[in-house]
């Protein structure tokens, strides 16, 4: 699905303010030597991460998103109570319901915004860019914050080698309001193929397979990935649908100051980048130190590249991201 600019108004959605918060808890990868069967050189070199952060038992995904937004309506200069809309793009909600979206609500006080989670794994944060920006075509929303979050540590099997080294926890956010072309998303491409759902998936605690003593026993409430299969999926989608987000704005990959790509493995970033024919110095990289965060990875990166200066007026920034279900989307924005 390509969403070009709304029919009739040239609204789209323009980044205000970033922010991002992670748990102080850093779990390096000789730590987990100590409790599976890894080594710090085979992680780094399948997968270029040193290190990751983990939520404490007490802290759940609402509590880093509501972190990330202060920080983001900090640095927009947007008070609380302008907010008319909150998202959350996440796959370790606090509960099933409420949102995470309505617990952050609360946590910030912000009693006139709508609230609503986006569950479209590590793609949710492209998901809720197209849903802002069609909220703003509607002419009657002026600020959203757009979160991503998880405490993927919590869904983790910590004696699976082949997951619990890649998953971190983490929030990012944004606070986005309306803007015309000049400025914001100019283009944003989504997709999706459930036909590869098993490909990443928690197989327990929904209504197809609700928890009991022997879901719990045989870890159906922890991660399964599909992880070389996944692998080469991902490149494919990721550099087509970068591809088909410049073409929506008629751009090409030359025209791109930044790539922040979803950040799940530094080889599947490589050869991304390498097949899109973008250099290595206009990438952004920052899983050495967080790992795959899902949701949260772009949103972080993002507030990450703006504080080092990677980001400046008027730059063409492309994300890009894929993740279980399967889903994929890109976003071509004008900073
Ligand atoms: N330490 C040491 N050895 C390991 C580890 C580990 N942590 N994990 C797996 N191995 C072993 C395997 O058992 C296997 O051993 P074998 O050959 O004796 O059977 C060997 O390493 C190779 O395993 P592969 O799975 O083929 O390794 P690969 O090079 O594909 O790397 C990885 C695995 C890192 C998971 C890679 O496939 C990958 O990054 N896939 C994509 C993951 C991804 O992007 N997921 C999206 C996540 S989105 C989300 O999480 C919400």
């Amino acid at each position: 699905m390509i969403d070009r600019s709304p029919q009739g108004s040239a609204r789209t959605a323009r980044v205000l303010g970033t922010g991002s918060y992670m748990p102080e808890h850093i779990l390096t990868n000789h730590d987990l030597e100590r409790m599976v069967n890894t080594s710090d050189e085979w992680i780094r070199e399948r997968t270029g991460i040193g290190e990751r952060r983990i939520a404490d038992e007490k802290t759940a995904s609402s509590d880093l998103a509501a972190g990330a937004a202060r920080l983001a309506m900090a640095d927009a200069g947007v008070e609380i109570s302008e907010l008319d809309a909150i998202m959350v793009a996440t796959v370790t909600p606090d509960s099933a319901f409420p949102c995470t979206a309505c617990v952050v609500q609360a946590a910030l006080g912000a009693p006139h915004a709508m609230a609503m989670d986006l569950s479209a794994a590590c793609s949710g944060f492209i998901y809720g860019l197209a849903v802002a920006r069609g909220l703003f075509a509607v002419g009657s929303y002026r600020k959203i914050l757009l979160v991503g979050a998880e405490c993927l540590s919590k869904i983790v099997d910590w004696t699976d080698r082949s997951t619990c080294v890649l998953l971190g926890d983490g929030a990012g956010a944004v606070v986005l309001g309306p803007s015309d072309l000049e400025r914001g998303v100019l283009s944003t491409v989504l997709g999706a193929d459930g036909t590869q759902g098993k490909l990443l998936m928690l197989p327990a605690g929904g209504s197809r397979m609700p928890a009991t003593h022997e879901t719990v026993d045989a870890k159906l409430h922890t991660l399964k990935m599909a992880g070389s299969e996944l692998f080469k999926v991902a490149v494919r989608v990721l550099v087509k649908a970068a591809q088909d987000a410049l073409a929506g704005c008629g751009m090409g990959i030359e025209d791109v100051d930044l790539l922040v790509p979803h950040q799940a493995n530094a080889r599947i970033i490589d050869a991304a980048a390498k097949r899109l024919g973008i250099p290595e110095e206009k990438v952004f990289v920052n899983l050495d130190r967080y790992g795959n965060t899902s949701a949260a990875s772009i949103p972080i990166a993002l507030d990450e590249a703006c504080r080092q200066g990677r980001v400046h007026e008027g730059d063409i920034v492309l994300l890009d991201a894929f993740g279980g279900g399967l889903t994929w989307g890109a976003s071509v924005i004008r900073w």
